[in-house]
Formats: C-alpha cells, structure tokens, sequence
C-alpha cells in the first residue's frame, strides 16, 4: 500500500527521494509527493503516477526530502489528500503510512483551536498537532504528539529550523538504511538497495532522528540502540533485468527460489516448533491462502497430521483451533489481517511460526520462530515466486513430520518448474483472451490450485475468473456454463483422474471450450480438450509445480495481450497493510 521514502545526505535529495518512490511504486498507488527541507520548505505532490514529473524537482538543491505514494483511503486520489502534508504556516511537512483512528475527534479539536485543514486525509491531523508542539525541536514535538494518536502509523516529519528528519513507527513498517554520509528512510527495505545494504528496522514504538552520520533511536522517551543488519538482497533483484515485466521475471526465477528455498531449510537445525505437532492452522490471504489450502491437502496425505487452512480474516470468528501450532504466511509479513490472526493466536497461547519472505518484517517479531522463503525481492503485485517459495516450506514441513517421505520430491521439485517454463501456451491464451468469464476446476491438490489460476487471472486480465472443485461445478455454476466461458481443467494423472475426465465430458457436451491441463499422452484427453497442455507424469510434487507455473503464464500472456499493466493491476496494492 502506501509507501514512504526520505533521505538525508551530501546529495541533491528530491530526484533520490523521486527514485525511491519510483522503487516502491510496486506497492501500488494513486498519487504521491514529496517536500524537500532546504531554507524554506518545498511540496509538490499529484494524483497519478511518478512519470508525471515537474522540471522543478531537478531544480531543487535541498540535501532534506521526504516523499510518499499513497493508495487513498481516507479521501479519494487527489492533489490535496496526496502527502506531504503541512501545518497551517507551510513549515512543518509529513508523511504517513497507516490509519490514525481518532483522527476524526483530532481534527474537529484542532479546527475549534483555528487550524485550517486542506484534505480529506487522517493524516492532516497529525502535522497540525506536531505544529503547537514545535518550537525549533521536531524531534520534542513529534515525541510530545505521538500519544494522541489510536492506530498505526510509519511517519517521517521534517520542518523549517531543524536539521534532521524525525521517523516514528507503530504498526506500519519503517526501515533505516545507512551508507556513507546518508541516512534514508523507507517503508520496505527494496527501496533502500540502491543506497546500501546496511539497515536498522524500528521497532513499534520507536522515534529516531536521522542525520547525515546516522541514526539516533528513542524508545518510551530513552535512547536506543537496534542493531544494523546486512541485507542480501542485490539490488539486480529489483531491476527487470530485460524482462517485459517483473512478473514475467519472477515466474522465471522460480526453479532457483524453489531449490534455494527447500535446499536451506533442509540445511537447518529443525526448529522446535515442529517437533511433537499434533495440529496445524495456517492463517494467510490472498495467494498466500490459496498456497496454505495446497498444504492442508499436503501435509495431511504425507503425514496424517490434521491441518487447515484459514482466511486470515476469518480467523477471530471460529474458536481457537485446540492445541494446533498457528502458522502465519505471508510473502510480505505485513499483511494486517495475518498479523492479527498471529496475534489473537498468539493471545490464546498458541505456538506460533511465521512462513515469510522479508528479512524483520511484523511477522518475523510476532511470531515464535519463522521459517524463511529465499525468494528473493517480489515487486509484481502478483505473488507467483512467493507462492512458490511457500510450497517449498511447505514441502519441507511435511518431509519433517513425516520423517524424509518427501526428500527425493522436494530435490527434484525445480526440474518441473524448469521444464513448464519452457512450454508455449498461445493457444491457449487464444481461448481465454475474448471471455467474459473463465472457470478453473481441480481436485483434491489441484483445486487450490483452481482457486489460484483464477486469482491471477482476475488480478491482472481483469476477465472474470472463478476457481471451483471440479465436484462442486454441478452444483450450481454448471448454470453459468456456455460457449462464451471457457474452463480451464487441471486433470494430472492419478487418483482423480477418471473423476475429471467425467467432470469436463459433461462440460464439453454443453458447448463450453476446454483448456486441459493433464497427461500430453492421454488419447482421451486429446478427444476432449481444445487445447491439451501438457503435465509431467511424475509424482503429484512435479504436476503441481508445473501446473502453478502453467497457471500463471497462462494469466500472464492473456495480460499481455489484452495490453494490460501487468505489474500494477488497477486498486491493487502489493502488500495489503490494513484490514
Ligand atoms: O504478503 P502476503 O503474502 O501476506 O500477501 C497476501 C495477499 O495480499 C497476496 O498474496 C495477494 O493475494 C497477491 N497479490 C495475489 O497475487
């Protein structure tokens, strides 16, 4: 969601703190600004996307600037609820990332006491508070209003008279990086890369001043000192590297994040959350869910453990799941509703595991022990590596409890991936570009992995895509069936094969056209499909594997073709910070 960038240094600021918005614009957005501290103070700020630069941010000589992308929610996209925003006299400038709660009574408090508001935005309301605080120390006046504030917040705040940017985080996610001579600020640490790999994560709580020489931590009004962590992230994994899209290149880097990701889980101590599990329940949205529902069906065939898998934001209207370990997923470890999932589990006294991909994310701190996917930096909005990535720690926590039933599978697993990267899937771009809606059917293992070709085909084609048990289909969306709305069937060989050959007979004899995925040999499935694409007929590891990567091609090129933004799919937000 939003994202905040600041930097402090010996540089020009403004086109440095214009290139770290540009870096987190992954996140996704609808406007963003930026002031820069040089005598007076400077704002710009616009709806709409980063390419719609002013010549007059080049002219700025300030070595202070703080800069923001916002994805509206209080207040729709405009220039005026774009941040910074500023105190009545123009002196004082912010920006914010999270919700302040009671920034309805702050507000009318602060217009009964004269203060002129000139957005829609939470926001305002904390820059005019610092303002009858600041009498020449930002960082006394920032401590002096963080009190007032209900909710969650990253905030950098910088002012006419004070050398410094002051940051505050509670609940949102703020990271420091620190290089020669420069100090910079960003709520994710993929935009630091181009500046350092050295980084101090705050702590909910925690107020610093950042200055050319470093940073200087308060918590509770004391200093603090957290420790400077080495990133190894390069800052290559956030560039294109030839690719069209990040998408399309995160698809590929696939068979790498895959064996990379189960080779050094394997390589560890097995943590002592996994040892004597006597159940599971996995938290997750979005890509992260459909991955954990894939895991149930894993986990429970392999070891006989009960699992489930849980919309995280689900999670506090059933009753705590008895003595389960609660594992959090999240590519991000940011996502709001996983985090209190985690939370809520963790007030019931449950142990807990995080499965993540960033390095001090909240669900790294919150939780007991944290399994990490080597996946690398994700910018796509779509999850397609990270959802990979999790199968791996899937599969890996499924090889421990069953004592190595899964070892020769999961070393094997990147040949799959490697091998359905190579295959063509135009024709069946071809038949799912002009529909209007698409149905994706699977079962047992492979109707989560319905659920997720059709996410990511809504996501980012915008074609109307829904994933089903292939069993469920009768009862009900078979009405919906026709020749306008293709379905995409996922029929590997095996158990539940003869079941899905006799599920998409009775689709094809209503008209509707058929993208199989399954056995390329299978004469059968040649008679039904219009287009056969083709799945190893190894173990179920290697079809599913090839099956996810087919999945996502598939929504990629039809994209593509439909001239689609594949990377910032329209009011969608990369890492989803509020419930
Ligand atoms: O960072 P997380 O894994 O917690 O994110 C969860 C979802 O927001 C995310 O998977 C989302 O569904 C994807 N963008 C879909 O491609």
């Amino acid at each position: 969601m939003c994202g905040i960038f600041g930097y402090i240094g010996e540089k020009r600021a403004a086109p440095l703190v214009l290139a770290g918005l540009q870096r987190l614009e992954y996140r996704g957005y609808d406007s963003f600004g930026l002031a820069v501290l040089d005598r007076d103070l400077w704002v710009w700020k616009k709806e709409g996307r980063i390419s719609r630069q002013s010549p007059e941010v080049s002219r700025r000589r300030g070595r202070t600037a703080i800069g923001h992308t916002r994805w509206a929610t209080h207040g729709e996209p405009s220039d005026a609820n774009a941040h910074p925003h500023t105190d009545c006299k123009g002196s004082i400038a912010i920006v914010h990332n999270g919700i302040i709660e009671n920034y309805a009574s702050l507000r009318r408090e602060l217009s009964s006491r004269g203060h002129a508001f000139r957005s829609e935005t939470d926001t305002e309301a904390i820059v005019h508070l610092i303002e009858e605080q600041y009498h020449g120390d930002l960082l006394s006046a920032v401590m002096a209003v963080l009190p007032r504030l209900e909710g969650s917040y990253a905030l950098l705040a910088i002012a006419e008279g004070y050398e410094g940017i002051v940051a505050a985080r509670q609940g949102s996610p703020l990271v420091i990086g620190i290089s020669d001579r420069a100090c910079i600020a960003a709520s994710d640490v993929t935009a630091l890369l181009d500046h350092t790999d050295r980084v101090v994560y705050l702590e909910d709580g925690d107020v610093a001043t950042l200055l050319p020489s470093g940073p200087a931590l308060w918590h509770g009004g004391e200093p603090v000192r957290r420790p400077v962590q080495k990133v190894d992230w390069a800052v290559e994994e956030v560039r294109l590297g030839g690719f069209a899209h990040y998408m399309l290149k995160e698809i590929y880097e696939q068979p790498s994040v895959f064996s990379t990701t189960a080779r050094a889980l394997l390589a560890e101590d097995v943590p002592d959350v996994l040892k004597d599990v006597s159940g599971i329940t996995l938290v997750a949205c979005g890509t992260s869910y459909k991955a954990s529902l894939l895991c149930q069906y894993l986990v429970e065939e392999y070891c006989s453990i009960p699992v489930r898998a849980e919309i995280a934001s689900e999670f506090r209207y059933h009753a705590p799941p008895g003595d389960d370990l609660v594992v959090a997923v999240t590519q991000s470890g940011e996502t709001a509703d996983t985090l209190s999932a985690l939370k809520r589990a963790r007030m019931h006294n449950h142990a807990t595991l995080a499965v993540t991909n960033v390095l001090g994310s909240s669900a790294t701190r919150l939780a007991d022990h944290t399994l990490f996917m080597r996946a690398g930096p994700e910018i796509s909005v779509a999850a397609t590596k990270s959802f990979v990535a999790e199968l791996a720690v899937f599969l890996y926590i499924a090889d421990v409890l069953s004592g190595g039933r899964l070892r020769s599978s999961i070393l094997s697993g990147h040949e799959a991936i490697g091998e359905a990267l190579l295959q063509d899937l135009s024709p069946a771009v071809e038949l799912c570009r002009d529909a209007s809606s698409l149905f994706f059917v699977g079962r047992g293992p492979f109707f989560p992995l319905a659920l997720e070709g059709a996410l990511k085909m809504k996501e980012i084609t915008y074609i109307h895509a829904e994933g089903y048990a292939a069993g469920e289909i009768k009862h009900g969306p078979f009405a919906l069936l026709s020749q306008g709305t293709p379905v995409v069937a996922l029929c590997p060989p095996g158990e539940s094969f003869p079941a899905m050959v006799s599920n998409i007979r009775e689709m094809k004899a209503r008209g509707v056209p058929l993208v199989v995925m399954g056995d390329g040999e299978s004469q059968e499935l040649r008679d039904i499909a219009d287009v056969l694409v083709p799945l190893p007929d190894g173990d179920t590891v290697s079809a599913v594997l090839a099956a996810t990567v087919l999945l996502q091609l598939l929504a990629y090129h039809t994209a593509v073709a439909l001239g689609r933004d594949v990377d910032k799919p329209r009011n969608l937000a990369k890492s989803v910070t509020v419930e």
